[in-house]
């Protein structure tokens, strides 16, 4: 298996700083050769442009909707991200996309899911189900899967640029819930996203939890996208995240989920998402996502 690496430093979804030095994190902690020892071939593509918060002109107006902030820009990545996974899936490689902040998750899954039937696992503290209209920050990483969903309005005029069409809620799986926003929680209950909570992996066990996740997202669908948000962990194990919530996944819990992942060989495209080394403690948070990868793309120790 190939695996092309695309970085995408974007922190124009998230409430802190930093997370665009993510994609660099995760390339110190050697991602590249760890992806080999898991056996596959890597190929860094590099990182996508991303004009820096900073350079951005100040006269360009924000499309009209609602509070999200930074959309105009985060449509811009998006849209190239999604060129860039759809191309790698067409070039027979499966893409891997480093974050930045969750918004890129909707580049992913419009380009995985272009000529796709898709189904997606979103491992996660947050649901990242707000819209423009229901977000209580605005930050456009609280809202990524609503608006791969369809949900919310995301379009500019009749052009829906974040709807994934080949992806549909009864194919998507939340795994390690435990922070919602109250509209954000009407929307889960009002879709047919199947949610997990950090209760069920307490009450059943995280290889059961995650079975009936990958039960989910391969039912009729040609492949899966994993979105793997560092928050998904306890901030004890990935304290380098913008968002932490307590009572996270263990280190083992997750190695686990991701095996399970590699086992089912039906990976189609992954992200590694809110990385943030600006928080994180020497570099552990990125070094864990690399690890996490590699068991995700079959690294074994027999
Ligand atoms: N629910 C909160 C919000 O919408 C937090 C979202 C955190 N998302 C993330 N990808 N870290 O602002
Ligand atoms: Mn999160
Ligand atoms: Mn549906
Ligand atoms: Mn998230």
């Amino acid at each position: 298996r190939r695996v092309r690496i695309l970085g995408a430093p974007t922190d124009y979804g998230a409430n802190r700083r930093g997370v665009d030095m993510g994609p660099s994190a995760i390339r110190y902690a050697d991602l590249a050769s760890e992806l080999e020892v898991a056996g596959v071939v890597p190929l860094d593509e590099g990182d996508l442009p991303v004009p820096r918060m900073e350079e951005r002109d100040p006269d360009t107006e924000e499309p009209p909707a609602g509070t999200a902030q930074f959309l105009r820009e985060t449509r811009e990545v998006c849209t190239a991200l999604a060129d860039r996974v759809a191309e790698s899936i067409d070039a027979g490689a499966t893409p891997l996309a480093l974050g930045g902040d969750h918004s890129i998750a909707i580049g992913s899954l419009a380009g995985s899911a272009r000529d796709a039937r898709i189904g997606a696992i979103w491992f996660d503290a947050h649901g990242d189900m707000n819209t423009p209209t229901t977000s209580p920050s605005g930050n456009v990483h609280g809202m990524p899967l609503a608006a791969a969903l369809g949900i919310g309005d995301f379009s500019e005029g009749a052009y829906d640029w974040a709807n994934a069409l080949g992806l549909d809620d009864s194919n998507v799986a939340i795994v390690g819930l435990r922070s919602l926003d109250g509209d954000e929680r009407d929307a889960i209950r009002d879709s047919d996203v199947t949610a997990f909570t950090m209760s069920a992996i307490d009450e059943r066990g995280i290889a059961s939890v995650v079975a009936d996740a990958l039960d989910v997202a391969t039912d009729g669908t040609d492949g899966i996208h994993v979105s793997l948000d560092l928050d998904w962990l306890d901030p004890t194990v990935a304290p380098g995240v913008g968002t932490p919530v307590r009572g996270g996944v263990t280190y083992r819990e997750a190695h686990l989920a991701m095996e399970a992942v590699a086992r089912s060989g039906d990976l189609r495209s992954m992200e590694l998402v809110e990385v943030n080394p600006v928080l994180d403690q020497h570099n552990e948070t990125a070094a864990l996502a690399v690890e996490l990868a590699a068991s995700a793309f079959g690294k074994r120790v027999l």
